[in-house]
């Protein structure tokens, strides 16, 4: 057996190699400016949007969202494993590649167990169940057999304050480990109170829902309430594992249940899932209490090409088909079909598929509404194309949906629809409204600002850390220029870890290039999240400015890191005094020239 490459020889080889080298010899490519140009060889498109940027070693497609490094490449075009990439990429530049000695590395370890944990944690929790008459009571008046509570792996989290904490939390190991997970929470600290921290468990007294991946192994879990009560659903918090953007509950189920997925479909809640399988609509999985993502529908198309989603008939119900809807647009192309299906008012599929049964409730699927109908249909009810006025506001709404769908046949089709109904013919149509240039946006866009909420301070801050990681990924060789980052350590921020890891990372050892920086990163869940940044463009057109632009933002966030620092010292000093050095810290942040609050 060959051991690991070793991190080392990849920065090496993603420095040494030539990605426009690699991917002209593949495709076709076209120089403009300082990138190079195609039609992407990951979907058929007749307008090149598959960009190569030799600077940064990466590329993407504005089209499909497909990007990475040239060993990304190499995996995705040639189908390779990642060694074997490494070894074509080795060997066109004519270099062994090292191995080390076989390990099971620190990381890998530490990762199973988590896993490991959260097996346990489910585990207990349907042993819980077992003895439980209330639980089990609740579970049959809603319908459920024990078949059903079986194959979904459902438990009960006892109603006590410590109950998971005394069966796997003994020692602090554990318990720290149970806190990654999301199972257990720390207790606020009261005044005068030292020693170590205490700790209570999140899900009590709840019917649990073990939400799985694709591997079976346990991820988090969803907890209900089992009379009135608040919140009705609690989900166990993103971590390390868990990330409600990419999963779906119910999807192991699912392919346990078939190896051959040919439609799948998306409800809004758990007990609906588990229903329907009961019921025989073995296909059905839920988000997370989140609207759908393109993440998630990306998912769903590697395994099979239809989808259809189901929501209530009510107004809710309907805004959240239309926000799925615009989430879906960056993955429509030909050869999927996304459809919608829209339920009775006052009914949900766990209530209606126990009404009607399995074949009257397929019906339904049936009758769903394909994507371009529902477009259709929604943006013609908000205007009155009998007028012309009318018809003119229409073909604005339209305009800004079509772009977000990747170049196709299926955009063709669509943007003729609408100039239907306009009454034009396509080409005029075309030309007065421009939709013959039709830009290919960035598909894993978020939605348009003016839908949001408006901009808080949290969320201009939160950018100030996403900015960060976003200069870094394009120039990672300005990492040496940011300053003492010790400041922002203590901030409880979204992407703060991420950020000091990225830092110190480069400090230690430079990367070159952003394809090198994700290569860095490819096993980490995060890469993901670098990658869309590496393909969204950065605005600073060069290093020197990228360099001031992230010691502004550092020091920025360092001011708020001292003002928390500061605000935790001083309530700590009125309630229980401070110790010599913690006095020393105080005096010299009250030195420092006071800043805002937050
Ligand atoms: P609903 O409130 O529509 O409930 O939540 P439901 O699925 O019909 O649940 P039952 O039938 O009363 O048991 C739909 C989904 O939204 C998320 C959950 O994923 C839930 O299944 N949700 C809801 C939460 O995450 N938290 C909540 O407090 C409520
Ligand atoms: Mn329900």
């Amino acid at each position: 057996m060959s051991g690991r490459i070793p991190q080392h020889f990849i920065d090496e080889l993603i420095a040494r190699a030539d990605i426009v080298e690699l991917i002209g010899s593949r495709v076709p490519l076209k120089k403009q400016g300082k990138e190079f140009k195609a039609c992407c060889p990951f979907h058929g498109e007749k307008t090149p949007s598959f960009t190569v940027v030799p600077d940064k070693q990466f590329y993407h497609c504005f089209g499909c969202g497909a990007h990475g490094t040239a060993l990304g490449f190499l995996m995705e075009h040639d189908h390779l494993s990642f060694p074997e990439a490494v070894e074509e990429l080795a060997s066109r530049l004519g270099l062994e590649v090292p191995r080390e000695a076989q390990q099971q590395g620190p990381r890998a370890s530490a990762t199973d167990a988590l896993f490991n944990v959260l097996n346990q944690a489910r585990e207990f929790y349907s042993r819980e169940l077992a003895s439980s008459a209330r639980a089990i009571e609740y579970f049959k008046k809603r319908g459920l057999t024990g078949e059903t509570a079986a194959r979904f792996a459902l438990g009960y989290a006892p109603d006590a304050w410590d109950a998971l904490l005394q069966h796997m939390g003994r020692s602090e190991a554990e318990r720290a480990r149970l806190l990654q997970v999301g199972l257990i929470i720390e207790r606020e600290r009261k005044a005068g109170q030292d020693g170590p921290p205490g700790y209570y468990d999140r899900f009590r007294d709840r019917v649990m829902f073990p939400i799985r991946d694709a591997r079976g192994r346990t991820l988090g879990f969803g907890g209900r309430v089992l009379d009135k009560g608040e919140p009705k659903y609690l989900n166990s918090p993103e971590t390390e594992l868990f990330h409600k953007g990419r999963e779906l509950y119910g999807l192991y189920e699912a392919r346990q249940a078939s190896r051959t997925l040919t439609r799948i479909l998306v409800v809004e809640g758990y007990m609906d899932v588990v229903r329907l399988h009961q019921a025989g609509v073995t296909y059905a999985v839920a988000t997370l209490g989140t609207a759908t993502t393109p993440e998630h529908l990306a998912r769903i198309f590697r395994i099979c090409s239809e989808v259809v989603f189901c929501f209530d008939g009510d107004r809710a119900g309907r805004a959240a088909a239309w926000r799925a809807l615009e989430n879906a647009l960056s993955q429509v192309r030909e050869g999927r079909q996304i459809r919608f299906l829209f339920l009775p008012e006052g009914h949900d599929p766990d209530s209606l598929v126990g009404e009607e049964g399995k074949d009257k409730f397929e019906e339904r699927l049936e009758r769903a509404l394909p994507l371009s109908e529902y477009f259709l249909k929604h943006l013609s009810s908000q205007v009155d194309v009998e007028t012309v006025d009318g018809r003119a506001r229409f073909g604005q709404l339209a305009k800004p949906y079509l772009e977000r769908i990747p170049p196709g046949l299926y955009r063709e089709l669509l943007a003729d629809e609408v100039a239907n109904v306009v009454r034009m013919d396509r080409d005029r149509f075309a030309k007065t409204i421009g939709v013959d240039e039709l830009k290919a946006r960035e598909p894993l866009k978020e939605r348009p600002a003016q839908h949001g909420r408006p901009r808080t301070a949290a969320t201009s801050r939160r950018n100030l850390v996403r900015q960060a990681i976003h200069l870094l990924v394009h120039y990672p060789e300005i990492a040496d220029e940011a300053p003492d980052v010790e400041g922002i350590a203590g901030l409880d921020r979204p992407g703060i870890p991420l950020l000091l890891e990225l830092i110190h990372s480069l400090q230690e050892r430079p990367c070159a290039t952003t394809g090198a920086l994700l290569e860095r990163w490819r096993d980490r869940p995060d890469v993901e999240h670098l990658s869309k940044l590496a393909a969204l463009e950065c605005l600073v057109p060069d290093a020197a400015g990228a360099a001031k632009e992230l010691v502004g933002a550092i020091k920025q966030l360092a001011e708020e890191g001292a003002f928390v620092r500061r605000e935790h010292l001083l309530s700590k000093h009125a309630r229980e005094g401070l110790n010599e050095a913690e006095k020393l810290e105080l005096q010299a942040l009250l030195r420092k020239p006071a800043t805002e609050s937050p």
